[in-house]
């Protein structure tokens, strides 16, 4: 096979690496950064100055605390995983990332538009009240599709993979995506109210509930 020059301008025997989504996932994992540590220095500061939720509800400590450690876990963290695992992926492989270009880019989009449903669920009062699992069942289902679409990517790199071993890091980067939706999904089974509502209940009560919630 030819040796194609990648973005960065390096070659490759296995022609150009996705190095776009790596970067926009990157710059993604800063913005969020930032936006997360913001909102953390706001509400350290309401929990010295009460007088600072406002008194209004979409800004209390109540609604601001998992905008904070959402966009910490899940937005800056979540983005930096991405980056990092099809960064790996696509070297360790020497394979371009499985879909091309655009199932990356609908990917890329598909996790920021998660992240921007739950933020402004959480500050308009839309939250199961599971902590780390806060997102109501609307936001779940969508990111329950990007999931899959992730794991479409990733495996499917690792199975057009040029070389025959496949790097161990490939294989925890792997159980984590799986680890991921198992607890995704099994944590988040609820029954919606409506199809037209925001409102849900969790599949289990009481104990169990509490249980599966801490698992
Ligand atoms: C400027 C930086 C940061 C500030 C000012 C800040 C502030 C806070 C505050 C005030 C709380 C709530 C504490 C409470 O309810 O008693 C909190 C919780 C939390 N933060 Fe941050 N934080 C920062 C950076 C980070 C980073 C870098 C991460 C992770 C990458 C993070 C993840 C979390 C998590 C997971 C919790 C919940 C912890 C718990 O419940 O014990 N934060 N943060």
């Amino acid at each position: 096979m030819a040796i194609a020059a990648s973005s960065s301008g390096r070659t490759s025997e296995a022609g150009p690496y996705n190095e776009r989504v790596i970067r926009l996932f990157a710059i993604a994992t800063m913005f969020w950064g930032v936006v997360a540590f913001l909102v953390g220095v706001v509400i350290a500061l309401q929990l010295a100055f009460p007088v600072l939720n406002l008194d209004l509800e979409w800004t209390t400590f109540g609604r601001l605390r998992p905008l904070h450690t959402s966009a910490a876990v899940f937005a800056f963290g979540g983005n930096s995983l991405l980056a990092c695992s099809l960064y790996c992926v696509q070297r360790t492989c020497r394979a371009s990332l499985f879909g091309g270009p655009v199932l990356a880019n609908v990917l890329f989009w598909g996790y920021q538009a998660f992240i921007v449903l739950a933020g402004t669920g959480y500050v308009l009062g839309i939250s199961q009240g599971r902590e780390y699992a806060e997102p109501e069942w609307y936001v779940d289902l969508w990111l329950t599709v990007v999931w899959v679409i992730y794991l479409v990517v990733f495996l499917g790199t690792i199975m057009k993979r040029r070389e025959p071993h496949i790097y161990v890091a490939n294989w925890f980067f792997l159980a984590f995506i799986v680890t991921v939706a198992l607890l995704h999904i099994v944590n988040n089974l609820a029954v919606p109210v409506s199809w037209m509502g925001v409102k849900s209940y969790s599949a289990f009560s009481g104990v169990q509930d509490a249980l599966i919630q801490w698992w």
